[in-house]
């Protein structure tokens, strides 16, 4: 599957966390090191053991250049890796907030350019990223970037640039929501009297479990959520708090999500 880019190479632009996180994914999967030239001011200790070119000329026409460096240090990385523009290699982007039109004006007329959100369970192989490309970008492409994604997670496509900033406040910056989801959870029930650690080893693992649960049911997370709540129970007396229409979930995320999907927005216009 990632023959072409084991033959032609990749450039691999920022090797931070989810850059590498890519990367160990890549080469586990059987890439060869040799294919792959990373460009990162601090590599890692684990990254300059591992075989590949770092720091190198780049080759003259890799199959894939992704882009993994933040979005503020776009302007200083971007002119390093210009010169791939044109068609013969595919740019890939992971960066939030950064739209496809930047890296049309960098990479200059019939570069395809594919933008990707990852998000951090990526770093584990349990990610989920969402795909648009631009004009130029063919099948061949799209499918392609589907096989590299796939080393960390699902992948999805988009019908529009536009959703990016949706799927961002969603699943992007959502691991976030969970990661708090988790402490609060933990919080209360050390306020109810359990140990700290009880509590949050209780929480760590009823979030997770009940993820993986709604990912392999075959019921939706609403009936899975009806089959363990029993009629004046426990559970139905914290959901009547958790679901009241003004101070429970549905409106404490819809204006959660709604803030980070402007936030993008506003980041996408500069
Ligand atoms: N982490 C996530 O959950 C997540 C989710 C979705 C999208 N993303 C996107 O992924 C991108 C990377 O995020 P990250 O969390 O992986 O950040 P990170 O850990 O800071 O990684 C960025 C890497 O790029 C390096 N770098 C900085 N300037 C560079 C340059 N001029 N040329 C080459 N490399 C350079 C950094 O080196 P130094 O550390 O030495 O500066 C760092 O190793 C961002 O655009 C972000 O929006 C991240």
């Amino acid at each position: 599957m990632l023959d072409t880019v084991a033959r032609q190479g990749m450039v691999l632009m920022g090797c931070g966390k989810m850059g590498g996180a890519m990367l160990s994914g890549w080469l586990k999967g059987g890439l060869p090191p040799a294919s792959v030239w990373v460009t990162d001011p601090y590599p890692a200790d684990w990254l300059t053991g591992a075989g590949v070119h770092i720091n190198a000329d780049y080759p003259e026409a890799p199959a894939v250049a992704l882009i993994a460096v933040k979005p503020q240090m776009m302007g200083d990385a971007l002119p390093a890796v210009a010169a791939l523009g044109g068609g013969r290699t595919l740019v890939i982007s992971v960066a939030a907030g950064t739209p496809i039109s930047t890296f049309e004006e960098v990479f200059g007329p019939g570069t395809p350019v594919i933008r990707a959100m990852p998000n951090t369970p990526a770093a584990i192989g349990r990610g989920i990223t969402a795909i648009i490309g631009n004009s130029a970008v063919t099948e061949a492409h799209m499918t392609l970037t589907e096989d590299l994604l796939s080393a960390v997670g699902q992948v999805v496509r988009l019908e529009n640039e536009g959703q990016m900033d949706a799927v961002t406040a969603v699943s992007g910056s959502g691991p976030a929501y969970v990661f708090h989801l988790i402490e609060t959870l933990a919080a209360a029930g050390e306020a109810e009297g359990l140990d700290p650690g009880l509590a949050m080893a209780l929480a760590k693992a009823t979030v997770g479990g009940a993820g993986d649960l709604a990912e392999q049911a075959e019921e939706d997370p609403a009936q899975l959520r009806v089959n363990v709540t029993s009629p004046n129970g426990t559970t139905q007396a914290a959901l009547e708090v958790l679901m009241d229409e003004d101070a429970g979930f549905p409106a404490l995320l819809r204006r959660a999500v709604k803030a980070a999907a402007d936030r993008s927005k506003e980041l996408s216009r500069g």
